[in-house]
């Protein structure tokens, strides 16, 4: 795993920017996997003014994200739809048809899973993966658990996730307790990963996956397995 620590949010959004640039620039119809919350923002908007001026262009892009809350219908605001939309795809040239979420109102999640991974198999495989990291080491929503499932399928929030996404919602009452997402398999066959961490409240969660032996209790641990992952930071987050 390679670490890249920036000074601040903005640098570390800028750095993300140019190496996903980069694959777009290299590959125009790259799959990407892309990531929610509030911390790939920054590179959402410097990926959208890249778009803006002529420099990038995301016309044969394909994308899945990692998760969706479930059950949710995809233009309740909360929603990990909603929130791709409102901070990238509507703001740049993605067809909006080559962008997937999974489907938070699947009568059947177990087949919304399996049908989920058969597209990222059909397009080719993801050939970047955009990651964030819970405070508790969780990636997309697999939470520390004596076993991980591999594909992508339905899972329970943990209270502690649920207590950090609940300063998005009006209040804790209101955060689904359930999701479905890209299993730790799903991610690991993307081609490269860049996990992404920024502020002190994710020091102890950048400290755990860089220190800690690979452990179910610890998701995030599992990306020590994939040849090529880059860690960006910013040094409040590596200092803590
Ligand atoms: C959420 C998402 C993750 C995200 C993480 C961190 O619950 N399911 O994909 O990486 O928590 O979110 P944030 O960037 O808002 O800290």
């Amino acid at each position: 795993m390679r670490v890249i620590v920036c000074k601040d949010y903005n640098q570390m959004s800028e750095e993300a920017a140019k190496i996903i640039s980069s694959q777009i620039i290299l590959k125009p119809n790259s799959v990407l996997g892309l990531a929610t919350g509030t911390t790939p923002i920054g590179t959402y908007k410097r990926l959208i003014e890249m778009n803006k001026s002529g420099y990038l262009d995301f016309s044969k892009v394909k994308s899945f994200n990692l998760d969706e809350y479930y059950p949710i219908k995809p233009d309740n605001v909360q929603s990990y739809r909603y929130f791709m939309n409102e901070n990238l795809f509507n703001h740049v040239n993605i067809d909006i048809n080559n962008t997937r979420v999974p489907n938070g109102m699947a009568p059947d999640p177990v087949k919304e899973g399996a049908d989920y991974d058969a597209q990222i198999e059909a397009a080719g495989g993801i050939d970047l993966q955009l990651l964030g990291i819970g405070r508790n080491g969780h990636i997309a929503f697999n939470e520390p658990d004596e076993a991980l499932i591999s594909g992508t399928h339905a899972t329970s929030l943990t209270e502690d996730t649920i207590e950090a996404n609940s300063r998005l919602f009006n209040s804790i009452d209101e955060v689904p307790t359930k999701a479905l997402t890209m299993g730790m398999g799903s991610i690991l066959k993307s081609k490269m990963i860049v996990l992404l961490a920024n502020g002190k409240n994710k020091h102890n969660a950048f400290k755990k996956l860089l220190d800690e032996e690979i452990t179910t209790s610890n998701p995030s641990t599992f990306l020590k397995v994939h040849p090529n992952v880059v860690l960006i930071c910013d040094e409040e987050c590596y200092n803590g």
